[in-house]
């Protein structure tokens, strides 16, 4: 059974094949997509809200010739002390597959054990992997256009830049895909954002070379980047926080100014929602180099590559 709880749960030939695919299903929408969920019921289940994967996740299942199934934690009896164990078991009994945000990035490791379905990480407090496949695709369509063969090639050796609270899911997801797929990741945030022990300890695991740095200097990081992204600066249930978190963070706003500083005809991303105003300038989502909305509609392609990779692999 396979799962998709980490963007090291696909090989690096494999994450190729999935941009292949991708690059495919994008080319070919509205024309012909492989029924390749025909006759599968696949769970959605978000304890968190969501707008993008909600949304692109309903409508790719059906896109595959499945039907989606949306689950909202709090109608639940796992809302009511039912266990993650007992939910996972008796799901897998009517469901083909679940994708599932969630806080704690051990419920999605227990649905994957405990049920008998692939699941899918549609964002945990840990990892955004859905979203590190996108935005790798995205950049690949810019540095190998026209040939999805070399999407996953044109990727290494390059520099991407994310600022701010790099200790976040999004930081870590950037740590762990810059390391699969051999690209330079410059992270610069305040003292005390920078990606903690656990994502070590994965990269460790894995057996892949880390290929990220950490600096307070944001200029520093942003020099030479072929790309520069952040994401918000109050992740999902860090709410308290909020105040502090504005304070700390101010100096690494993505502005004009800053952008100057990375490589001529460097790109812009955000995975949004975005905050205008706090973690990126408005000039900067407004400018040429901003390819947030192309990244945004990717989600829909590359996932479905990712559901159609995971059902043929069972
Ligand atoms: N980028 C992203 O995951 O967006 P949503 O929270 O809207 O799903
Ligand atoms: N780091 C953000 C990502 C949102 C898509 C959060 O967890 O809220």
């Amino acid at each position: 059974m396979r799962h998709f709880l980490k963007e090291s749960d696909l090989s690096r030939e494999e994450v190729a094949a999935v941009f292949a695919t991708a690059a495919a299903l994008k080319a070919g929408r509205g024309r012909h997509t492989p029924p390749a969920l025909a006759r599968q019921s696949w769970g959605l289940l978000f304890f968190k809200k969501s707008t993008r994967t909600r949304v692109s996740f309903q409508v790719g299942v059906h896109e595959l010739g499945g039907q989606p199934v949306m689950l909202n934690a709090d109608d639940m009896q796992l809302s009511r002390g039912e266990t993650a164990d007992d939910t996972a078991r008796v799901l897998s009994r009517y469901l083909h597959g679940m994708v599932i945000r969630c806080h704690d990035h051990a419920l999605l490791e227990t649905f994957a054990r405990a049920g008998t379905m692939p699941v899918v990480n549609a964002l945990s407090d840990f990892l955004h992997p859905c979203q590190l496949l996108t935005d790798m695709f995205t950049l690949a369509e810019r540095w190998a256009p026209g040939r999805p063969e070399a999407y996953a090639e044109s990727l290494r050796g390059r520099k991407v830049a994310f600022l701010g609270d790099t200790a976040c899911n999004m930081g870590n997801s950037y740590v762990l895909a810059g390391a699969l797929l051999g690209v330079e990741v410059a992270l610069a945030g305040p003292k005390g954002y920078a990606p903690g022990p656990e994502i070590q300890e994965l990269l460790r695991r894995e057996k892949l070379a880390p290929t990220w740095t950490f600096t307070e200097d944001a200029e520093a990081a942003v020099r030479g980047a072929d790309m520069v992204t952040t994401d918000v600066w109050v992740s999902m249930g860090m709410e308290a926080e909020k105040e502090r978190r504005l304070r700390e963070m101010a100096p690494y706003q993505v502005n004009a100014r800053l952008m100057s500083l990375a490589k001529p005809g460097a790109l812009f991303m955000h995975c949004l929602p975005a905050h205008p105003g706090e973690e990126v300038a408005q000039e900067v989502l407004d400018s040429p180099a901003s390819i947030i909305f192309d990244q945004a509609e990717n989600r829909l392609h590359v996932q479905k590559a990712i559901l159609a990779h995971l059902a043929a692999s069972r």
